[in-house]
């Protein structure tokens, strides 16, 4: 007999969201999952009616609080097997303390949490409790972002040297957050965004996706981080020169000002033999540049380990991960889906008290996070000494 779907409950999602859509959508991708529960809003009665309203039925919570209490004592075929936290940043590490006190699996939106102190004791409670637990670093999920990690990885571009990896987008160009528009709202708010607007938002995806992709830290930060917009609290600039663990360079650079940028995500490493590019927006290609050679285009689904340029070790698991032939385009959802769908079987290996190892290498683990939060209140530091070099705080 197959495995029943795990079951997820959501905290956040109601009236207006926006990742939750996303993340619903991945969950149900394969059939192995399912949302059943769900503390949608802040106020109960709100988050009970939009529960009633969820386009598929589903069990509705006044609050986490009360979805996590009644977990308790539900028949294990209707227990939540992991949570999903898609609230604003202020509200991330209460829910996840309580679920994983609770026994529950943690699924977490970017940035981790508010700062490094409930950051730390996130890491912590999560090591002794033994708890699943992943980030939402959407961008890694994508095929070639794994496959641009293998190729770094492999040295085919010789020793890193310079990396820019960056996230631009020009949505906050204007004073979007006086009209009251919700996403806007919190996210220039210190107390529900944390000590970065634009950085914390999305420079966190583009350090993510540097550490993921080439294996290397930030050792340390000079920090500009700028507001253009008068009148906002938080950073809509935010550029940062960094110092690699492997003695290479680096600009991390995020933006929100930049008008007609979309959601430009993108990364380009440069070794001393070659460099790979990658952007998000365009994510079925890798684009290779070895010296004197004619460049070369790596399409999803139309790799071939051993073909002369790419070694055969290509990782079996990546090549056995489920993707439709290349030409049909994967996208956003489909990074989603790979995330949910890694996560799924660290939480069915735990489930079944095997043991899972939760590396970083298919969804960013909590010391990702924990990473994001260092970086960002390091930048900020940098930043408040207009730049000094500064150092990143020593690995949880
Ligand atoms: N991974 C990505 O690519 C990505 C993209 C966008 C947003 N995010 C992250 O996702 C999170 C949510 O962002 P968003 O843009 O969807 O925000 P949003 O404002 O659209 O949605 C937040 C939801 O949380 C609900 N909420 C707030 N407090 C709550 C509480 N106490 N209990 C229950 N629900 C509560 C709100 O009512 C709303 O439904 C943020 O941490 C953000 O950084 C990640």
């Amino acid at each position: 007999m197959s495995p029943r779907p795990l079951n997820v409950g959501l905290v956040g999602g109601g009236r207006g969201a926006f990742i939750v859509h996303p993340h619903q959508k991945a969950i149900h991708f394969d059939g192995t999952r399912r949302v059943v529960a769900g503390a949608l809003f802040p106020d109960p009665k709100i988050a009970l009616e939009e529960a009633a309203a969820w386009p598929y039925p589903i069990k509705g919570y006044g609050s986490y609080d009360d979805m996590i209490a009644a977990n308790k004592t539900l028949p294990e075929e209707q227990k939540l097997d992991y949570l999903l936290i898609v609230t604003p940043n202020f509200v991330h590490y209460d829910p996840a303390m309580k679920a994983m006190k609770a026994g529950i699996a943690v699924f977490c939106e970017k940035p981790l949490c508010l700062n490094l102190k409930e950051a730390n004791d996130l890491v912590r409670t999560s090591r002794k409790l033994g708890v699943p637990f992943g980030v939402a670093h959407t961008y890694l999920g994508h095929w070639t972002s794994r496959l641009s990690r293998y190729i770094v990885r492999s040295g085919l571009l010789g020793e890193v040297r310079w990396v820019d990896s960056y996230y631009i987008q020009g949505w906050l160009a204007t004073k979007l957050e006086a009209t009251g528009q919700q996403q806007a709202s919190w996210r220039v708010d210190p107390k529900r965004a944390g000590g970065s607007g634009c950085g914390g938002d999305i420079g966190t995806h583009a350090l993510m996706q540097l550490r993921y992709v080439t294996g290397l830290d930030v050792t340390q930060v000079s920090a500009q981080m700028e507001t253009f917009v008068e009148g906002r609290q938080l950073d809509d600039h935010f550029t940062i020169y960094c110092k690699l663990s492997n003695g290479g360079k680096a600009l991390v650079r995020a933006s929100q000002i930049c008008i007609g940028h979309k959601n430009d995500l993108g990364i380009a490493i440069s070794g001393t033999k070659g460099t790979l590019r990658w952007r998000q927006e365009e994510p079925e290609s890798i684009t290779i540049h070895l010296a004197n050679q004619p460049d070369r285009v790596y399409w999803r689904g139309a790799v071939t380990p051993g073909d002369g340029f790419l070694p055969k070790d290509v990782p079996a698991d990546l090549m056995a991960e489920p993707t439709i032939p290349a030409g049909h385009p994967e996208a956003f959802h489909d990074a989603f889906a790979r995330l949910h769908r890694c996560f799924e079987a660290d939480v069915r290996k735990w489930k079944a008290g095997e043991k899972f190892n939760i590396d970083g290498s298919k969804y960013a683990s909590i010391e990702d996070g924990w990473m994001g939060i260092a970086f960002i209140e390091t930048c900020v530091k940098s930043s408040q000494k207009k730049g000094a070099w500064t150092a990143m705080p020593k690995k949880i």
